[in-house]
């Protein structure tokens, strides 16, 4: 399939929907807590999603049954909320909401923190912030795609890290998940050019142990770390402009 480029009526209602995505993050971190169920937080997301108009992208998507994602600790990624998941003093844990509004498809993901963290935890965090910034600066017209796994994967190896190779960025916004897949190692002016109206993810998952996915046999979603040590994630979706990126899930003024 190619690479969609959106006209400006798409680029306006992505916007709106990264938007709400990105609001709900916001909406969300006061009641990430000790003690906290991680369906709790999932049902403030589904709840906040209906009350501006969206709804969720991931729930029912092939067989998913939640609203959100949330992956604490050595969970990679595609953490099932549950009520058996109770987030306490220490834990590292990423959310990942997709929304839909207007037909109109927006992903974001950011790590919250519990109580008191581990050294390890907030060196982990802050460098897998950095990862997607170096990513989101790689994005502007004739680069090359693989240039922006190449900026991530030299800063996170340098650091000690692994980068997680099974899942990538992806081209988003009439669908969920279109081409092209964009990886977050990759060899330097590798993979497809990108043009202006292109809107796709970058969402480094970074490991401090082996870059290696377990996916959990008996639910088919939960990706851990082989080894059981920490991964952090960090995702936006980014258009190309003519001169260079815009931060659609960018509610915060931090681009
Ligand atoms: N939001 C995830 C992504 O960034 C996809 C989650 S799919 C689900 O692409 F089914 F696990 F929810
Ligand atoms: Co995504
Ligand atoms: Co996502």
């Amino acid at each position: 399939m190619a690479i969609l480029i959106k006209n400006q009526e798409q680029i306006a209602g992505i916007r709106k929907s990264s938007q709400i995505a990105a609001q709900s993050l916001n909406y969300i971190a006061p009641f990430v807590k000790a003690g906290v169920n991680t369906e709790y937080l999932d049902n403030l997301i589904a709840d906040y999603f209906k009350q501006h108009g969206a709804i969720s992208a991931t729930l029912n998507y092939n067989g998913y049954p939640k609203s959100s994602c949330i992956s604490p600790n050595n969970v990679i990624c595609h953490g099932i909320p549950s009520k058996e998941t109770i987030l306490k003093d220490g834990d590292i844990v990423n959310i990942d909401v997709t929304t839909i509004l207007d037909g109109y498809f927006g992903d974001t993901s950011r790590m919250f923190t519990v109580g008191e963290i581990s050294e390890e935890a907030s060196d982990l965090i802050e460098a897998t912030k950095h990862c997607l910034n170096l990513g989101i600066k790689e994005v502007r017209p004739e680069n090359n795609f693989g240039n922006i796994g190449f900026a991530i994967s030299r800063y996170a190896q340098a650091k000690g890290y692994s980068v997680v190779y099974e899942f990538c960025g992806h081209g988003v916004g009439v669908h969920f998940h279109e081409d092209p897949q964009v990886d977050h190692i990759a060899r330097r002016n590798s993979g497809a050019v990108m043009k202006p109206g292109m809107i796709f993810t970058i969402e480094p998952m970074i490991n401090v142990g082996r870059a290696k996915v377990v996916v959990d046999k008996k639910d088919g979603w939960t990706a851990r770390t082989v080894d059981s040590k920490l991964s952090a994630q960090f995702e936006h979706t980014v258009l190309v402009t003519p001169d260079g990126f815009e931060v659609l899930t960018d509610v915060n003024g931090d681009y």
